[in-house]
């Protein structure tokens, strides 16, 4: 595979000499660093409630190319799991047969549980009879949540009412949103209530953990028939540090940690992280390969992320 061939979509390298080579052809020539042909997040089914920041929509067709270029993982596993988009689109599109999500957040946690239990159809019906207003939504979310199910209900109205959907600590409610709609411009009910019952229809396939990514990236590491999508708060460096801090309330991470962990897994794997040069010496000095995949963020502008792995070899083909 020749550079034009690679440099025309994705930029990716192998050896440790080759690649500090190319990541340097990369900064030096306009070349290389043209965007490559951008996803268009419209055309991805939309299966979870949350709108997260730094949520993966943008990366589901890479995923589906690479969980289709191996043998199906019996478990495909996601440490940090967020939003969980690429987690359930995996669980419905049967790309494994089981699927492990992890979220240290007590408040996330609280909704996913509530989602994937029992409760997932209180939660669509006291949706569906929330009637949304400024009073309401400050009314509601001043009371303590006396069940996790209630919590998880004043989770979602936070992601759909906050500032981006920002759940960490300084974030708030959206004063005029979209048209100069306030709370309402993201509450879409019946949609929502929509996405958590079908969710009900996959749930047997997921398991989810609340807790710490990393210890069970360390349970799961020498399972070879397991697939990890690694996707942490971008807090490398002192540019992710801050960003990180805005957007999540777990912000904090032992990156290099997670690097060494990441190194022993046996299964597939493949990490995503903000294409910082802390991350890329970390990656380098673990022998992983690194690529750059082009997406458009919420103010659409086309960025760069970065993605490692063990083989990246599929990432040819994108
Ligand atoms: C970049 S976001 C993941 C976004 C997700 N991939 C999506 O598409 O929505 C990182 C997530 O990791 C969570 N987190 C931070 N530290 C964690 C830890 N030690 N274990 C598990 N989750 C953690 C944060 O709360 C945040 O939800």
């Amino acid at each position: 595979m020749g550079l034009k061939k690679r440099t025309k979509r994705h930029f990716f390298q192998r050896s440790k000499p080759y690649n500090r080579f190319m990541n340097q052809l990369a900064l030096w020539t306009s070349e290389v660093s043209l965007p490559a042909p951008v996803v268009n997040v419209a055309q991805i089914p939309q299966r979870s409630p949350f709108r997260y920041p730094g949520g993966k929509t943008w990366l589901v067709p890479h995923i589906r190319v690479w969980l289709n270029s191996v043998k199906k993982p019996r478990t495909f596993i996601e440490p940090f799991v967020g939003g969980g988009i690429v987690s359930l689109t995996v669980a419905f599109e049967n790309l494994s047969d089981h699927v492990i999500m992890v979220e240290l957040d007590k408040e996330v946690a609280a909704l996913w549980q509530t989602i994937l239990s029992d409760d997932n159809e209180w939660l669509a019906e006291r949706i569906l009879s929330f009637d949304i207003s400024n009073e309401t939504v400050r009314d509601e979310l001043a009371t303590a949540p006396a069940t996790r199910r209630d919590m998880g209900f004043q989770t979602l109205l936070k992601n759909r009412t906050y500032h981006g959907g920002i759940l960490a600590p300084g974030s708030g409610v959206l004063k005029y949103g979209e048209n100069g709609k306030g709370v309402k411009s993201r509450w879409y009910a019946q949609t929502l209530a929509k996405r958590i019952r079908n969710i009900a229809h996959v749930r047997d396939r997921i398991t989810f953990i609340e807790g710490d990514g990393i210890k069970v990236i360390k349970k799961y590491a020498a399972q070879k028939t397991a697939a990890f999508l690694i996707d942490p708060p971008y807090t490398a460096g002192k540019n992710g540090k801050r960003a990180g801090k805005r957007l999540y309330t777990h912000f904090e991470l032992d990156h290099d940690e997670l690097f060494r962990q990441a190194e022993k897994i046996k299964g597939q794997l493949l990490m995503t992280y903000d294409n910082a040069d802390e991350v890329k010496e970390m990656a380098e000095r673990q022998g992983f390969e690194t690529g750059l995949i082009s997406m458009m963020n919420t103010h659409h502008a086309t960025m760069q992320e970065l993605i490692i792995g063990h083989d990246l070899g599929w990432a040819s083909s994108l």
